[in-house]
């Protein structure tokens, strides 16, 4: 039948789109992720398979086997397509002949910050945003002189065990020690946890967060003295 590839947004239940809520209430299989609210998982009336820490190339088969006959969702964290393995099951699903359709998700690049009261672009400040992985800590797959050189805001997914690694790399290349940087721990959650501290500091800082973190470098971040505490009270007005 088909495969929808669907962002489930940042961990808020609410920031799922409206198409994509759509596609899981009408799935027959969902296949879903870890960080994916339970609330969106409850949603779907077929069968439910969770990846827990399945293979992706298991992943890519049990879309394909599935998609043969059933109407199928992959429900994924954020976008699809944002470190999110997507284009790989999308090139899966193509090679198998398989229909399928991307819903873009709410991505943490972007929201999560602004859970904290953190534009990732603002003028005058910046006009330029850099997305990394901080998955490898030993910084292997990462040119750290060209990001301590980088204009603008810098944003670093699954970078919190490598927090130490690279705050000192990226402080050795050239980068301020007293640059402003956040991290954001279970961003849009109601067990959200953020820390602010100066580039040297960090690693101290962050220490004990919990995952899934993002970590967000730039003078953007100083913005959150001024935007944060206006969140509850726009949340209020609207109530
Ligand atoms: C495998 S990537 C998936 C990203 C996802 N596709 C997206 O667009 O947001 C997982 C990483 O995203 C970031 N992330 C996802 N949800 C988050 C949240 N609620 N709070 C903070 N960081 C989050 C973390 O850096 C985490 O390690």
């Amino acid at each position: 039948m088909s495969v929808a590839l669907v962002g489930a947004g940042p961990g808020d239940p609410g920031l799922i789109t409206v198409r994509g809520l759509e596609r899981v209430r009408a799935a027959e299989v969902l296949v879903y992720d870890r960080l994916v609210a339970a609330e969106l998982v409850a949603e779907a009336p077929g069968m439910k398979v969770p990846r827990g820490s399945l293979p992706q190339d298991e992943i890519n088969d049990i879309l394909v086997r599935h998609g043969r006959r059933r109407r199928v969702v992959r429900l994924k964290g954020g976008d699809p397509f944002v470190f999110g393995r997507g284009g790989e099951e999308a090139l899966a699903l193509v090679r198998a002949g398989i229909a399928f359709e991307v819903i873009p998700g709410v991505s943490a690049l972007a929201a999560v910050p602004a859970a904290a009261g953190i534009p990732l672009t603002h003028r005058g400040l910046s006009a330029q945003v850099t997305i990394v992985t901080g998955h490898a800590a030993d910084g292997s797959d990462l040119d750290f002189a060209a990001l301590a050189r980088v204009h603008g805001t810098l944003v670093v997914f699954m970078g919190l065990e490598a927090v130490p690694v690279l705050a000192h790399n990226l402080i050795a290349h050239g980068a301020d020690p007293q640059l402003p940087t956040a991290v954001v721990s279970r961003g849009t959650r109601e067990d959200q946890e953020v820390v602010h501290a100066p580039l040297a500091e960090l690693g101290e800082a962050s220490r004990g967060l919990a995952t899934p973190a993002l970590l967000v470098l730039g003078h953007v971040v100083e913005l959150a003295a001024l935007l944060a505490p206006l969140q509850p009270l726009v949340e209020a007005a609207v109530r």
